[in-house]
């Protein structure tokens, strides 16, 4: 049995408020343990590439099984962060496959260290978001979260562990670069002794001096969500024969939709799909897009199509958003949240601002723009969102790769961001093919895709990068059919908050008409290379709006193979994914 049945298992457990009341709390100590237990300091020497990426350090599960591999870059994460003695830690992943064996590593590092409490997710669980609402809720120093997000699972698949600061969001550049410093220099880790801590139930531990508690997974995030959308709405919108189809993709949101939506808000048992968590996500790849999700994509293309279509990935920070025969980009997504936030409870003061990561389609920008709101450029990845939202600058953020978030917590979001389309189909009373085509009429249409092409070797994806970035000066202002370069760069980011640089963010070409192609080399993936192309046009007229996507950015894909040589230099004729 794994660890998701034991925590499905346990789903009826009573959830009331462990934190307020001690009494309630199931103490067992760990006695025979705690007598025995020894600290001590093992000799280790440097894994030279535990660099983190875009989010957190990620590997094949192999790298991280290697002896002392997790181990030293759980020391250099404490090392880096310097917690004050007694500190709590959160602590929880996605469930992916390695996730208990890291959180017991992880529980024994952190109580040699000084910690004096550690919240963990029961059965190891918790989602990214649920995460960053745990460590702002009860305003824990932090947490580590297990996850490869995205990424297949399974022993031959992806691991990953990243360190969120106070705030609740991922830690910065400066924090992340001084634990890879660490790492290149470790030469030992402080780690306790102890049997196995239980993990599947509910209750507080102690491992030395520190305490070790169990929290419910699901339960603070399901609160949170219940105080910023209109619930009764949307249990009436389910009850007035309103169909939904959400498909888990096997992995983390799978508990949280059960109690989200089937408890909470009367959805019938056939919304959901995929629920059961399982350590290899069912040997599937959990991204929610048309190619990965293409089981829950069949379903909302099928005859009798549900209303409405979403999933959410490994760790459950990203959603799809679908309608019936339809599909929302994840820009244009941002874009109707955006524009119908006064219409939903936790919104209905309207924003302070937004943002969207650079890649991402400009459509928000038009948003913000009639709202007469400031609207922030930022390089990808969730980090750079964290200062703008502490600095009370923008409530909303997304990024074209589906991720969709708000200053509720400070990761993207998966579950919300769905929670947010019901709500406003649950006022607006309209389809979502209606909701965004009127939208489009509204604002115009930034016609918008990207395309990946994974697994390259890297000198040659470097090569095609260092090419682009060497025609820049020959291409500005030349004409290519109805598109003239306007201008071409390297997109580097100043932050207003606390006015670190971060360069080198993906190669920009942009046209007079607003249009643009981007390049960028991926710092997600775990094997050779992935480069994303990212195709933007704008389309104001309406007539035109109808257009499929790929048909519509035919020219731009053209120019963007022509400067790029990507067919010549990679020998690929096609991308892997189109999203
Ligand atoms: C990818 C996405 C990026 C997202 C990150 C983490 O990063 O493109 O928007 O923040 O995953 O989910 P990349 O692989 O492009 O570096
Ligand atoms: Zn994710």
């Amino acid at each position: 049995m794994n660890a998701f049945f034991r925590l499905k298992s346990l789903s009826g457990f009573k959830k009331s408020a462990y934190y307020s009341n001690q009494s309630a709390i199931n103490k067992i100590a760990f006695r025979e343990k705690s007598l025995n237990m020894k600290f001590t300091t093992v000799p280790t020497k440097p894994f030279l590439d535990q660099k983190p990426g875009t989010s957190g350090l990620r590997k094949k599960v192999k790298t991280f099984q290697q002896p002392n591999y997790l181990e030293n870059f759980v020391q250099s994460i404490f090392d880096a962060i310097k917690a004050p003695q007694g500190a709590t830690l959160t602590l929880g992943g996605d469930g992916r496959f390695y996730n208990r064996e890291a959180i017991q590593i992880i529980l024994r590092i952190a109580a040699a260290n000084g910690f004096g409490k550690v919240l963990v997710g029961q059965g190891g669980i918790l989602s990214t978001p649920a995460a960053s609402c745990v460590i702002r809720k009860y305003k824990t120093f932090g947490g580590i979260i297990l996850s490869a997000s995205h990424n297949p699972g399974g022993p031959e698949g992806d691991f990953g562990i990243k360190y969120n600061i106070e705030n609740g969001g991922p830690a910065p550049e400066k924090v992340t670069e001084s634990i890879f410093t660490i790492s290149k220099q470790i030469s030992s880790y402080k780690i306790t002794e102890s049997e196995e801590v239980p993990l599947d139930n509910l209750g507080t531990y102690e491992l030395g001096k520190m305490q070790i508690q169990i929290i419910d997974s699901v339960y603070d995030y399901s609160e949170l969500m219940e105080s910023l959308f209109d619930f009764d709405a949307i249990k009436k919108l389910f009850k007035s024969g309103f169909r939904m189809k959400f498909d888990a993709m096997h992995a983390v949101t799978g508990p949280y939709a059960e109690e989200i939506f089937i408890k909470r808000l009367g959805a019938s048992k056939d919304s959901l799909m995929n629920c059961i968590p399982l350590p290899d996500f069912g040997n599937g790849h959990p991204d929610p897009n048309l190619t990965y999700a293409h089981e829950l994509v069949d379903i909302l293309y099928a005859e009798n199509a549900p209303d409405f279509g979403a999933a959410s990935d490994g760790d459950g920070d990203r959603n799809m958003i679908l309608g019936r025969h339809f599909f929302v980009t994840p820009s244009d997504s941002l874009a109707v949240i955006a524009a119908n936030a006064r219409l939903v409870k936790g919104y209905s003061k309207g924003l302070l601002g937004v943002a969207r990561s650079m890649p991402t389609s400009a459509a928000v920008d038009k948003v913000a723009e009639a709202l007469q709101i400031p609207c922030y450029e930022t390089p990808t990845g969730w980090k750079f969102f964290g200062n703008l939202m502490d600095a009370d600058k923008v409530t909303l953020c997304g990024e074209e790769s589906f991720g969709t978030g708000s200053n509720h917590v400070r990761e993207k979001d998966g579950l919300w961001a769905i929670l947010f389309w019901l709500n406003i189909l649950a006022i607006k009373s309209q389809s979502v093919e209606q909701i965004v085509k009127r939208h489009w009429t509204q604002y115009g249409r930034n016609v918008y895709s990207r395309h990946d092409y994974e697994d390259l070797p890297i000198e040659i994806a470097t090569g095609v990068i260092n090419h682009i970035r060497d025609s820049f000066s020959s291409i500005t202002a030349r004409v290519f059919g109805k598109y003239v370069v306007k201008s071409c760069d390297d997109f580097s980011y100043t932050d207003s908050i606390d006015g670190s640089v971060s360069t080198k963010q993906g190669l920009r070409i942009l046209f007079v008409d607003g249009s643009r192609i981007i390049f960028r080399l991926s710092g997600t993936g775990t094997e050779g290379a992935t480069l994303r192309l990212y195709l933007e046009a704008f389309e104001p007229d309406s007539a035109k709006h109808d257009i499929d996507a790929q048909i519509a950015l035919s020219e731009l894909i053209s120019i963007a193979m022509s400067i790029s040589e990507i067919k010549e230099r990679t020998g690929r004729d096609i991308p892997t994914v189109i999203t």
